[in-house]
């Protein structure tokens, strides 16, 4: 999904090479969310003058090289004028060689990655995006506006030309078109993008910046994450940022866009520093301009090998970074939301978002695995005591337990883990579980009551379909709990409360590590869940024992990747599709396991449960489809084994994976054998051979691993 960068350094000597070399790498920390093109924009020889781009299709590492040859890419409106296709820089040859040496004391700079949803992947499509031939507002942009067709119409009909197919590019001109709109150009830069931002409707992050006014940037956002981290020499006043309730003075002096622009007001001037309430975290004790450079990103990957101290924004907040000062306004006056906003530490390091010693994030994140478990049990699981006790849900047992229904809501991979757990639930809560797929929720506007608790799973936080289920359970009173990876994310923002289950960044977009911590969080939870339960106390205890034996059995596992390496070469590699059977609580890792084999490797599979065999599956079975049975050890054993024989009567190949101490598996069958633990926690060692096969089929098949095409970390919009 689309990522943003953006930088701004004021009273620090930086020449054009280093800003760009920032925002690349900014970029590339952005890159494992998926994307089809990235560009920048950075300041012309004035920050008066035009901005500066530079954009190309494909990878950061194109757009670098593109940089380094020092052509920009000409505005949209050379491109279009033309008649380029816009999807090369073929153009660029003509164009003047920048001074890439030239040295700023002050400059503001954006970047983008992306994910085409308004036309195709190309130079013309890319941002930034700007209002047309001057670039007097420029912007890049993470989301979509639903209704920029509407202003699209009202602004040509007004005489704005449109040279792009994207959404974006309608708010562009709508800055330009608030500007000339208003008499006597008395609205601050705080004030237009306030006016603009009025007129959108959809889920957005933005930063603007704009020759009207130099060294200076607008960001805002609405159900899309943006943070901006600070860095500065200097101690802050305080870790918190005031949110500025100046008033509100831009209804007075332009009216809505299908309404007739206003006469001025009685304002102040056009930068005026009037401010009823100023920030304190900036102000220096001598009042003297201070060295100060802000990093602006969609997620903190990208900010943090600069600083740790970051601030994140609110929806409708509208931040404004001026003369080394950050401002925060509101959209509207007295919303009801918190008067400040923290400038928080970040605690994650630089080196634990990078491949280290692996060839890809997704092969490192696989064997992060048997750490990354105890990092989620870590502080909770007593192993002495056979306890648990998740911190954020102590204060809500009672009413959890009360409740009606668990109600788990979950995208992806995420949504896997859900199934996986929804047996253990079940049987230690004895409520009611549904399990259901965010989009489909929505859909169906699913009824949801106030004793309901729901709970959202999700190794982001910000996947927009999860959030929106989130906020409609919000509305319907029901308790909403977040399990969450990435910290400071919406979900764990805006749920009730939750578990973070501390799995570290993955940056591979085949969520795995991701998806064995959720399952063991989650089981934890409905261990703890139970715990007023005497009768259930044997189970839970037999649970908290195999914890305990888990990260010694998933590192057994990855030991045996050279011989899953060479069975996916003999016997799946060239398949056109894969089954992937089982039932109970393997359902969910025959899912899981499918999805990461199309995923990654793109070859069709699919997850069945092995209970519905007779009901289709079973017509698809000869001696050339390639069949995975998970076999391992439950009460469900007899059942799969009737349904391996009816495959195999059927010249079936089955590749069994079975527990390592299984002497009844057919001699004939190719087997994975792996270690047994308790039922319910067999699906976290399952799994692994399933994402370990998925992985060497996608490097056999050529598969850019952590960025399959058409695929984002983090889908952000509906
Ligand atoms: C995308 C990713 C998946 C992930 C899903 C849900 O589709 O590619 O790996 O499982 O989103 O993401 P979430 O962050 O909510 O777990």
């Amino acid at each position: 999904m689309c990522g943003i960068f953006g930088y701004c350094s004021f009273l620090i000597e930086k020449d054009r090479k280093y800003v760009c070399d920032v925002l690349c790498n900014g970029l590339a920390r952005l890159e494992y969310r998926g994307y089809d093109s990235a560009g920048i924009g950075i300041d012309g020889d004035t920050p008066e003058s035009p901005i500066i781009l530079f954009k190309e299709v494909g990878k950061v590492a194109a757009l670098r090289k593109h940089i380094a040859e020092g052509f920009p890419t000409p505005l949209p409106s050379e491109l279009n004028g033309n008649g380029a296709n816009g999807n090369d820089n073929s153009h660029v040859q003509g164009s003047t060689k920048l001074d890439m040496n030239k040295t700023f004391v002050s400059q503001t700079s954006m970047a983008h990655t992306r994910w085409a949803t308004h036309g195709v992947p190309s130079v013309l499509n890319c941002h930034p995006h700007v209002s047309g031939e001057n670039t007097e507002f420029s912007l890049v942009h993470n989301g979509i506006i639903t209704n920029y067709k509407e202003l699209k119409t009202v602004l040509i009909k007004r005489g704005y030309h449109f040279y792009t197919d994207t959404d974006t590019e309608a708010v562009a001109m709508l800055c330009k078109y608030v500007w000339e709109s208003q008499p006597h150009k008395r609205l601050n830069f705080t004030e237009l993008i306030k006016t603009v931002v009025k007129e959108l409707e959809g889920s957005f992050a933005f930063v603007f910046k704009s020759t009207h006014f130099p060294d200076e940037m607008v960001l805002t956002r609405r159900g899309s994450p943006m943070l901006i981290g600070v860095k500065t020499d200097r101690k802050l006043k305080v870790d918190f940022v005031d949110v500025e309730m100046g008033e509100e003075r831009v209804d007075e002096q332009v009216g809505g866009l299908l309404s007739v622009p206003g006469a001025a007001g009685p304002g102040s001037g056009p930068h005026s520093k009037l401010r009823r309430s100023q920030s304190r975290a900036f102000l220096s004790d001598d009042g003297m301009p201070q060295p100060i450079e802000f990093f602006i990103a969609s997620d903190a990957s990208a900010v943090i090998e600069h600083t740790k101290r970051v601030l994140y924004l609110e929806d409708d907040d509208i931040a404004h970074i001026a003369e080394g000062e950050l401002h925060i306004h509101r959209l509207r006056r007295n919303d009801g939301l918190s008067s400040v906003r923290a400038i928080e530490t970040l605690e994650i390091e630089l080196a634990e978002i990078m491949k280290g010693q692996y060839d890809h994030f997704m092969q490192k994140e696989i064997y992060e695995q048997p750490e990354s478990v105890v990092n989620t049990m870590r502080g909770r699981v007593n192993f002495d005591s056979r306890t648990i006790m998740l911190g954020g849900l102590k204060a809500y047992l009672p009413v959890i337990r009360r409740g009606r229904r668990l109600l788990f809501v979950a995208c992806g991979t995420s949504y896997h883990s859900c199934i996986a757990v929804r047996g253990v639930f079940e049987e230690l809560t004895e409520i009611p579980v549904a399990v259901e797929l965010a989009s489909d929720f929505l859909d169906r506007r699913t009824p949801v009551f106030r004793d309901d608790v729901a709970i959202f799973v999700s190794q982001s936080g910000e996947t927009a379909d999860t959030i929106l289920a989130m906020r409609y359970c919000l509305e319907r009173g029901a308790l909403c709990l977040g399990v969450v990876n990435a910290v400071g994310s919406t979900l764990s923002r805006e749920t009730h409360s939750g578990i973070h289950i501390n799995a570290g960044p993955e940056i591979g977009v085949a969520s795995t590590k991701a998806y064995t911590s959720q399952y063991v969080a989650l089981v934890m939870m409905a261990v703890q869940l139970s715990d007023d339960s005497i009768s259930k106390a044997a189970r839970r205890q037999q649970i908290i024992d195999g914890l305990h034996d888990i990260p010694g059995q998933i590192r057994k596992v990855l030991g045996m990747d050279k011989a899953l390496q060479s069975l996916a070469m003999d016997m799946l590699a060239g398949q056109k599709s894969l089954l992937i059977m089982g039932r109970g609580y393997q359902y969910a890792t025959c899912l899981e396991g499918a999805l990461k084999i199309k995923e990654v490797s793109y070859m069709h599979s699919e997850g069945i449960l092995a209970g519905e065999l007779k009901h289709g599956p079973l017509a698809l079975i000869d001696e050339h489809l390639p069949v995975i049975f998970i076999m391992t050890r439950d009460s469900l054993y007899p059942k799969v084994q009737s349904a391996l024989a009816q495959v195999t009567a059927r010249k079936g190949r089955p590749i069994i994976i079975c527990n390592d101490d299984d002497d009844s598996v057919p001699e004939s069958a190719k087997v994975i054998r792996v270690p047994r633990t308790v039922d319910c926690l067999q699906g976290l060692i399952n799994v692994l051979p399933l994402q370990l096969l998925s992985y060497h089929l996608a490097i056999m098949n050529g598969v850019d691993v952590d960025f399959p095409r058409n695929l984002a970390k983090s889908v952000t919009t509906e």
